[in-house]
């Protein structure tokens, strides 16, 4: 396993990490999700904890294991859930990374009790989550505030327009359309864009090295950035 890369990059910073799916119940039987099984995150949260930081790593609904005793895992399931953690956590981190797949819609309605099954259609009403990574950037401090897009088209543009709206200092952008790249997978390949740079492509690789070079990006642009 590649997950010795130990140095002290980020020794004495706290790094705050949002990782997999959330999941949006409708009955006690059923609910909305995406297909984030939570890797890249995971892997991100292991190479920070490698480098010395001090990690809190808040899972969504996930099937990953984390034995790293520089990470504390936070479970949760839901948006709004994810919302509360990262907010309660936000002021105290250093640098925040956001590889969660939210989602984006909820039911309306949740049912307490299991629905039946009718002759007719169910048409369920959806309505917008929170939008977390925004609202952190709204009111973003001190912190570094890394997001993620995840694109099926047009990959580059939509995510830098997502970094500059969503106030962020780097963006890492997938196009999820990509073979080897995306969801569920082992690997990735990505492009980071901070708020001067070129974008930078990382090519094809494990989701644990993709991790190790986004970490030392961020790295390379704290030490650049002017406070
Ligand atoms: N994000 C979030 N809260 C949401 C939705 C998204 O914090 N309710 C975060 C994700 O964790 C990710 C970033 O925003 O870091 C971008 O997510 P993405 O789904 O690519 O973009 P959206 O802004 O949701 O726009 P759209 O899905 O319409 O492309
Ligand atoms: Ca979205």
């Amino acid at each position: 396993i590649e997950h010795q890369k130990s140095n002290t990059l980020f020794t004495g910073k706290k790094v705050l990490v949002s990782a997999g799916p959330t999941q949006e119940k409708v009955d006690p039987i059923r609910y909305f999700t995406n297909k984030s099984s939570g890797k890249m995150g995971f892997a991100i949260a292991e190479a920070a904890a490698n480098m010395g930081a001090e990690v809190t790593l808040v899972a969504g609904a996930v099937n990953l294991e984390t034995s790293n005793k520089n990470i504390n895992r936070i479970n949760v399931t839901t948006a709004a859930e994810m919302f509360e953690t990262m907010h309660q956590q936000f002021q105290s981190n250093d640098i925040v990374i956001k590889a969660a797949a939210v989602a984006d819609y909820r039911p309306k309605q949740i049912y307490d009790e299991k629905m039946k099954k009718q002759p007719n259609d169910w048409q369920v009403e959806m309505e917008r989550t929170k939008d977390i990574l925004q609202s952190l950037g709204d009111v973003k401090q001190d912190q570094f505030l890394v997001g993620f897009a995840a694109e099926t088209s047009n990959a580059l543009q939509h995510g830098i327009s997502k970094l500059h709206k969503k106030h962020l200092d780097a963006i890492v952008i997938n196009d999820v359309s990509v073979d080897g790249a995306g969801f569920g997978g082992d690997t990735n390949i990505v492009t980071y864009v901070n708020k001067s740079q070129q974008p930078e492509e990382v090519s094809l690789t494990s989701k644990y090295e993709v991790a190790n070079r986004l970490m030392a990006f961020i790295a390379r642009d704290m030490k650049d950035e002017v406070k």
